[in-house]
Order: C-alpha cells, then structure tokens, then sequence
C-alpha cells in the first residue's frame, strides 16, 4: 500500500471544505490542496476574519485556524494542485438536471465530467481519483473512460467514497463516521488504491469502521441510504397529519414506536419536511435510474417519498392561510428561520423557502429573521423560483437582523428552522409586540403548547390537534 504526500480536492463546498479540513487535522504529514473555481469561496476560506468562512459548522473555523497555511490550501490554481497530488477527491456539485432527458430527475453531471476532463488534460503522473460527491450508480465508468483515453499513458484508479456527513453536525459526523465506505475495482491496483485511501482515514477512525466493496454497490449505498433516511421523515410526516385529526400526538407515536429496537429512535421528528441539497436530489436520481431500467414499481414507491414532503410543507402554509381567517393578504408573518436546519447557514432545498411562496402568493408580508442566513441568500432562494419579479419579492418579503424588531406588530410567527436559540426567547415579551390575536405556527416543535396557550398565543404544533 503506498503512502500519499499529497492530495487535491475539487469543490471547496459544504463536503469539501469540511472534509479536507478533518482529513488535515488528522494527517499532518499530508498536504491537502482544496481548489474551486469560484473565486469568491475561495477568498471567503482565506479571510483573516473565521466568521466570515463560506460554511458554517460548528468547530470548523477551530480546524481551519489551526491548519490552515499548515497543511491545508485553498486556491482557484486547479491544474497546479491537480498535477501535484497523488490523490485527488472529487466534491463538486451534483444537481438535479434542469434541462435535457431526465430535466427534474437525473443527476446533472456537467461539473464531474468537466474535473475529469480537466484531470485527464492535467496529469502527468498516476494518480488516484476519488468520488465523492454523490453520483448515479455506474458514473465511475464514465470517469475511467475519459480518464484512460488521454493518451499519455496515465494510470488511474477511480474509487467511490460516497459522503454521509449531516449539515450542522459535519465536523463530529467526520471526526466520529458511522462508517466510510470505500468502492473500487477488485484489482490488484484496485485493491491497493482502496488501501491507500482505508490508510488515510485509519489516523482517526478504527478499521473495523472501514468498509469496502465494489464501486457499484458503494456509489448506489449513498442515494439509498438518502432515500431510506428522507422515507422516515415522510413516514412520520404522514403520521403528524392523522395525529392533528385524531388528537393523538405525534411526539408520543414517535417515542413509542421507537423504543422498539427494530425501529429505533432517530430521524422520528416531525417537522414542516425535509430540506437540504442532498435528500430530494438524491431520490429523484433514484427514481430516475429506476425507470431507465424499466423499474416502475420501484420508482413510484420512492416517489411517494417526495410527493409526501411537498404535501408537509403545502399543508403547512395551507394551515396558516385558513387559521388567519381564510386571508394572509397584507397581513405580516414573521418567519423564524431560513435555514433548512439548525446550525448550517446553507438553505437549499430549504421548507421555508415553499412555504414563503405559497403565502407571498396571497400577498402576505413576510419578514424573516434566521441567525446566519444573509439577505442576499434568502432573497436569491426567492429569484431562482421565478414565481414572481425579484421587485416583487423585495417588496412583499423583508429580511430583519434582529428577532424582536421582525416580530414587532405580527398577526404570526411561523417556525421554520429549529435554532436553539429561538426557544430561549422571551415569549412574553414577543407576545407584548404581536397584533392580537396573537398566532405561533410551529413548524419544527420545539416549544411547549400549554406554556404557550398560558401566554396568550394561538398555538399550533405539527402533529398535535
Ligand atoms: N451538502 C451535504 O450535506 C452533502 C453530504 C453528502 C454528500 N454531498 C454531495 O457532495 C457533493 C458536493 O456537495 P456540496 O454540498 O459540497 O456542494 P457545493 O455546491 O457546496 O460545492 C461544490 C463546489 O464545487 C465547485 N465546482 C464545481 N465545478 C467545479 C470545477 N469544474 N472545478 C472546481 N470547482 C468546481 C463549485 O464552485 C462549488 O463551490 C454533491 O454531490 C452532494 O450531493 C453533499
């Protein structure tokens, strides 16, 4: 197995960054290169100033300070650091197509194709190329092909090692994995590359956690651990809607049913639905490659899975409208948070997001406060709808630093993301402020009804009547 001095990462995103950033710490004989070709990440991962890194994860800016300039780069020089590295992991983005054959399903993937384009244009040594963004199973044979027609006598090896950090919880995820999953050719260099890369992540995790298999199995594992993830969320979410007609309450269905060990309890809570890049993408592109092989059986029952997430997010803006008098037109919402989740300032695919324009559909006036979602984010979410003019947008929806202030003569609050600190407020206080009567819409359940009943607020949780 042969030791590696140098690796190179494609993508400095919300997988990249935070990776190489873990890999560094734990390998400080290794030089990590990370290369993006957007210029503005990149200074943004350069800045004196840690607050300002273009991802936020807790205990990330304590890792950058502490390698950063060490053994950990970040550049647009792509070709300099692709030609330098033994290895190099590929991280780039993997959207869903909005355009073409499989437009709203397949995998879009221009960028992979380009880095390994750009790699084969590059390298003038072996090297190991490493997949981890999230790919449709049997894209590492695209790879190799592109990557063994340069002509230049190169070799390399393509291994799949799918990524399965959560947003929020990314440095711990990777500090502690599950498990990492190495998939590769079972050659003899096949073998030996899966090796090399089993090495790196033995500085810190024990091998018993490293598992490998072929690529196939490895690429596929990453969209069906997603899908399997998302189908729980939709199965409790499915759940919460008898719970609100049945007065039974979905906290205790949820701990009920998984205290049974064959359950289990994680990924229990219902909310206003999943968001995140990874969960709806990841899913279409199984249901995708599912009917390309003529499985439509298979496709339809995972479809299901987002059909039931839309209906969550639909619901809940549909409740708003009818609750606050069958009319939202000209009245102030105030929405607590953007994010798709708490701790991570990324807000794709985010349930704030469709929900926000279902009700600036009815002309409501939004404002929205969320801790580390900048205006220009929320605002660009809005735009890349097309629902409306992005004059109207700023028009209709406001984006306020200050919880207090946003709240200030509300006829609602709608929860949207599940801060710690938004349950530390003063609640009276923000009663005090509100219009009366005074609605709380809570799209994430993390405060008590009958506390805030005591208080005057017309409360209203997912999953409880
Ligand atoms: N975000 C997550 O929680 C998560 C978790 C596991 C896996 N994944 C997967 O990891 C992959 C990356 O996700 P992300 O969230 O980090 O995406 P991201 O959009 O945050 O980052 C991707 C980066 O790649 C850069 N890029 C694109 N093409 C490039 C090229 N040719 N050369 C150099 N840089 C290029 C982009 O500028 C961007 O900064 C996706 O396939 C995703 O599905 C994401």
């Amino acid at each position: 197995m042969k030791k590696i001095k140098k690796i190179c990462c494609i993508g400095a995103g919300y997988v990249g960054g935070p990776t190489m950033a873990v890999i560094a710490k734990n390998c400080p004989e290794i030089d990590v290169t990370v290369v993006d070709i957007n210029q503005k990440r990149i200074d943004l991962w350069n800045h004196n100033n840690l607050d300002l890194l273009p991802v936020y994860e807790p205990g990330l800016r304590e890792i950058v300070k502490e390698t950063r300039g060490g053994n950990l780069f970040f550049t647009t020089e792509v070709d300099k650091a692709i030609d330098e590295a033994e290895m190099i992991f590929i991280s780039v983005n993997t959207p869903t197509k909005t355009y073409g054959k499989g437009k709203g399903q397949a995998a879009d993937l221009k960028f992979i194709e380009l880095c390994a384009r750009n790699i084969a244009k590059v390298a003038k040594t072996d090297k190991i190329v490493v997949e981890k963004s999230t790919l449709p199973v049997r894209t590492a044979e695209a790879v190799k092909s592109i990557l063994d027609n340069t002509g230049k006598g190169v070799k390399f090896e393509i291994l799949s090692n799918p990524e399965f950090l959560a947003e929020g919880t990314a440095v711990d995820d990777l500090l502690n994995a599950d498990r990492v999953l190495i998939g590769g050719d079972e050659t003899k260099s096949g073998q030996e590359a899966k090796d090399t890369l089993s090495w790196i992540y033995e500085h810190w995790l024990p091998k018993e956690r490293i598992l490998q298999t072929n690529v196939w199995s490895s690429e596929l594992s990453k969209l069906v651990a997603n899908a399997f993830l998302a189908q729980r969320v939709s199965s409790i979410n499915s759940i919460s809607a008898l719970c609100e007609k049945t007065d039974a309450n979905v906290a205790e269905v949820s701990k009920a049913i998984g205290f049974d060990s064959r359950i289990g309890s994680k990924f229990l809570n219902s909310s206003v639905g999943f968001g995140g890049s990874c969960f709806q993408k990841d899913i279409l592109n199984l249901v995708y490659i599912a009917k390309s092989y003529g499985l439509n059986e298979v496709a339809n029952y995972w479809e299901q899975v987002i059909i039931m997430n839309d209906y969550q997010k639909r619901r809940f803006a549909d409740n708003i409208i009818s609750t606050l008098y069958n009319t939202v037109s000209d009245k102030k919402i105030c929405f607590y948070g953007w994010a798709f989740k708490k701790d991570t300032n990324d807000t794709r695919e985010s349930a704030a997001i469709y929900v926000a324009d279902a009700l600036l559909e009815e002309k409501a006036q939004i404002v929205v406060y969320d801790p580390k979602v900048s205006e220009e984010t929320i605002y660009a979410d809005l735009d890349y709808l097309g629902t409306r003019s992005p004059e109207e947008n700023r028009k209709l929806l406001k984006v306020i630093n200050d919880p207090m202030e946003a709240c200030n003569d509300a006829h609602a609050i709608a929860i949207m993301t599940e801060w710690d600190e938004f349950k530390n407020y003063d609640w009276i206080a923000i009663f005090e402020l509100m219009l009366k009567p005074a609605f709380v819409f809570d799209g994430r359940r993390i405060l008590t009804k009958e506390k805030m009943n005591a208080i005057g607020f017309k409360y209203y949780k997912i999953g409880q009547s």
